[in-house]
């Protein structure tokens, strides 16, 4: 193997990742803000901000896919005598004496230093404010003194991050400015329809500044040499229609040993209709200056730091592990829950492989997304799950996706997806288990967001369990309808014109003998759960709601039978694993599916793709004929078929030709992305399979494969993406560069991958009326604690795992023994000690 090259480390201490070398293989980038103004930032301060929503608030601009890669960004340009350069060396690219860049949590620190010169800036959006901080510390090192020309760049966006990258005959007349003192306003279309601007300020007196692109970089020069900046002169630029800017030009003059800092802000401010103008044509900048006044010295920007910093140590220290081992201990403490954060915030919307102008909120990816995010801020996960259920239709199909600013169902996808509605299971199920909150229940929540159409959020439930009933094939299996999980697996598409979508075309449904086995296997482990909460419910709702101490709060107003309704369900359980075991079953592992003439799909009577991970992944979920060693040989399959140096693939052999039966997935090349590359999202699946199974070994392999920080420590180079989080995909062993990673960051592995180390492998799963202790460890590990912040409740429980990979044999609370495998919820603090 060719000697990887290293471009940085962790830094566990400060939560940190350090990059070392600012040429990474690809953009390493962070995410800045938690709640509606959002950033992305590069390792070379490269990306864009937005409010609420990457495609109809983008605040400044951006050029995907550009050459050199990561154009645009917020720039700084030191010129120091002859010498210009900037502290996170793109996009000068002057050599630097040192450079470093820590991505944190939510917050970036880049810093260069050049001829004596340190520049460090520390980016951060403040927590619940609608700005970007730039703290920029200029200091002298050298024995002379240095007078510098400083010029700050942000380039505005006009809004609509679509029409913007598209519509220049409009476009190149609309864009207008302000400036007052240090501040540059952004109002294009503010005169209109937008009551919202944006600001770049500086804390300092400016003795110059740009605001017209052409005229600062100059019409045939670059961002790496902007004649303003070359020269040493800003031209004072009013921008009118074009490309509006805005830039700062100061000049700062550092004795030996002299350090500076200036606290530049990007701010995004919303007025009222009739406050929109503090005079004709003059923005009423009232909300601007008191948010300017708030940021405006180091000292309010250090304490609005530190308050995030503070956020951030009490987010992390709900869920804490100590098990010796570095490698486990940062991911599950640090950058798994920190990338569940992220994905929670933004499903899969902007990151370097989504524009940010293509999807929106994904159904089934944002109740996911939501396993693992729970537990870190459950009334957010609670809104999340009302916004969801409120884009069903009343006959318990979904909106694919919604806009996350106007919240409505996303007409250009539609519906269809027939997985979708039990994902509303699976996440209403994880909030309830970690808040005890039964009252979400009760909420009344539309159909497709129409006032007059509210039914209880229980009823929604039942309706998505419905939606798949009422949508069985001829094996009595369920219809996969436009797709299952699998978006490219689309058996009713029939394209044979490049020109339309696999997703939307019109599918060709009627007389469809097309089934699914993912979902199959995905409505036994929902419908489990769902019979329990049924059963929960009947149990409980009487004696609950008489007892106030109780901190539960059952529903009162439902009229449902839960008893029949769980037993209802236990049926149409019990109905669908007959079906997989009778229909669902090749002889060494699970098929995948059914076409449209109902030939099957994923066996080892195909030529090509005979086994898919899908299936196994759900199917040993679901436990589906474990009595039968059917579970056993599935995962058995998914070692010997599927798994490989970098993980398991998706299905195996790679499809070699478009088959116009099954749509996109064999459109893709060999081992790549959804045929036959490491999709990683769905290998926790056959992980957690592996942990019900008790086959802690394996369960193990297979998640230290996938799990970043081992990666990390191995193939940086050939990895490419952002050593310290997952990627949705790794190219395959068919593919042309194995182990190879694309789309970082935006992927429902990062909850996966949480939920399986939580509770499957760590063993702390939370419950209605506790906390479930049941690890299934390599039989290596040695003893671990977990701190577990729950409810009211904190519990330090420590695993003794002598050498088993499953089973719990006793379990003390404060030193009493507990029967079963529940710690009982009591709140107040408690010590839990568990031997296996
Ligand atoms: C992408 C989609 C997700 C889908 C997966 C597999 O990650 O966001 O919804 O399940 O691809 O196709
Ligand atoms: C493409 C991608 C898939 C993704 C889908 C979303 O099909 O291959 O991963 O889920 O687009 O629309």
């Amino acid at each position: 193997m060719e000697q990887q090259k290293r471009y940085g480390h962790f830094d566990d201490q400060h939560r940190e990742y350090v990059i070392t070398d600012p040429q990474t293989p690809w953009p390493w980038i962070n995410y800045l803000g938690n709640e509606d103004f959002f950033s992305l930032i590069s390792n070379t301060a490269g990306g864009y901000s937005f409010y609420k929503d990457a495609k109809f608030r983008r605040i400044t601009r951006y050029r995907y896919n550009n050459v050199p890669m990561d154009n645009g960004g917020r720039y700084f340009y030191i010129k120091d005598g002859d010498t210009v350069w900037n502290p996170g060396w793109k996009p000068c690219k002057t050599p630097l004496d040192f450079y470093e860049c820590r991505h944190g949590m939510s917050y970036t620190r880049i810093m260069g230093r050049k001829n004596g010169v340190e520049a460090s800036v520390l980016f951060f959006v403040p927590l619940k404010k609608w700005a970007e901080v730039q703290k920029l510390t200029l200091k002298n090192d050298s024995n002379e003194t240095k007078t510098l020309k400083l010029f700050s760049f942000e380039e505005w966006c006009l809004w609509n991050a679509a029409t913007d990258m598209e519509n220049f005959q409009r476009n190149f007349s609309t864009g207008e400015v302000e400036i007052e003192g240090s501040t540059i306003y952004h109002k294009t279309e503010y005169r209109e329809r937008r009551n919202h601007y944006a600001f770049y300020h500086v804390n300092a007196p400016i003795q110059g500044f740009d605001t017209d692109r052409e005229t600062f970089v100059g019409l045939y020069n670059e961002f790496s040499d902007p004649q303003a900046v070359m020269e040493g002169k800003p031209r004072n630029s009013h921008a009118h229609g074009w490309s509006p800017i805005a830039s700062h030009y100061i000049e700062v003059t550092l004795q030996p040993g002299e350090s500076k800092d200036f606290v530049f802000l990007l701010g995004y401010i919303e007025n009222e209709q009739d406050k929109k103008f503090s005079a004709p044509q003059v923005i009423n900048k009232d909300k601007a200056h008191a948010l300017i006044a708030e940021l405006d010295t180091t000292e309010k920007v250090d304490k609005a730091f530190a308050e995030l910093c503070e956020y951030w140590d009490s987010l992390l220290n709900i869920y804490k592990v100590r098990t010796g081992n570095d490698k486990l201990d940062r991911m599950v403490n640090i950058w798994n829950q920190y990338q569940c954060m992220v994905t929670f915030n933004f499903s899969r919307s902007a990151s370097f492989f989504e524009s940010g102008v293509g999807r929106g909120m994904g159904f089934r990816d944002s109740n996911q997304d939501l396993v693992g995010f729970v537990h870190q801020i459950p009334p957010r996960a609670r809104q999340r799950i009302i916004d969801i259920a409120s884009t069903q239709f009343p006959d318990g199909g979904c909106y694919h996706q919604y806009q996350p600013l106007t919240k409505r169902g996303n007409n250009d996808i539609g519906g269809g997806f027939n997985d979708d509605p039990c994902w509303l299971i699976f996440g209403t199920v994880a909030y309830i288990k970690e808040t005890g909150d039964f009252s979400i229940l009760d909420e009344m929540v539309p159909f497709d967001n129409q006032p007059g159409s509210e039914v209880t959020l229980f009823e929604h439930l039942k309706i998505s369990m419905d939606h798949v009933i009422k949508n069985l094939g001829p094996h009595m299996l369920p219809l996969i309808g436009r797709a299952d999980w699998n978006d490219c697996l689309n058996l009713n598409c029939f394209s044979w014109d490049p020109n339309e979508s696999f997703q939307t075309t019109e599918n060709v449904s009627e007389g469809t003998k097309a089934e699914s086995l993912m979902i199959a296997g995905l409505f036994v482990v929902t419908g489990k759960d769902y019979i329990k909460l049924c059963e929960y419910l009947s149990q409980h709702r009487d004696t609950k709601t008489q007892s106030d101490n109780n901190k539960t709060s059952v529903p009162l107003c439902l009229c449902v039978d839960f008893k029949a309704e769980a037993e209802r369900m236990q049926q149409a359980v019990d109905a669908m694993i007959d079906a997989v075991k009778k229909h669902g079953w090749d002889g060494e592992w699970y098929l995948r599916a059914y076409d449209f003439y109902g030939r099957k799909i994923g066996s080892n009577e195909c030529d090509e793709a005979k086994i898919f991970i899908e299936s196994q992944g759900w199917c040993t979920m679901a436990e589906i004929g474990a009595e039968d060693g059917m579970v056993a040989k599935s995962l058995d399959s998914c070692k010997k078929y599927l798994e490989c140096e970098h993980g398991m693939v998706l299905n195996n052999p790679a499809f070699t030709k478009y088959i116009y039966e099954y749509g996109e997935i064999s459109s893709y090349p060999e081992g790549y992305k959804e045929n036959a590359g490491i999709f990683c999202h769905n290998n926790p699946w056959v992980i957690i399979g592996e942990c019900l199974a008790g086959r802690g070994n394996d369960a193990w392999s297979h998640y230290a494969k996938i799990l970043p920080s081992y990666v990390e420590e191995k193939y940086q180079t050939l990895h490419k993406v952002e050593p310290y989080v997952n990627c949705q995909m790794v190219a395959g062993k068919d593919a042309f560069k194995p182990g190879e990673g694309k789309n970082s960051w935006l992927t429902g592995t990062a909850a996966w991958m949480w939920y399986t180390v939580s509770e499957f492998i760590l063993g702390i799963k939370p419950d209605y009326d506790g906390i479930r202790i049941d690890p299934c460890l390599p039989e290596t590990a040695t003893d671990y604690t977990v701190s577990r912040r729950f409810r009211e409740a904190e519990y330090e429980i420590t695993i003794h795992p002598n050498g088993a990979q499953k089973g719990v044999k006793a379990i003390t609370l404060d030193g009493q023994p507990v029967t079963g495998t529940v710690i009982p919820y009591s709140p107040g603090k408690h010590t839990v000690e568990v031997t296996m």
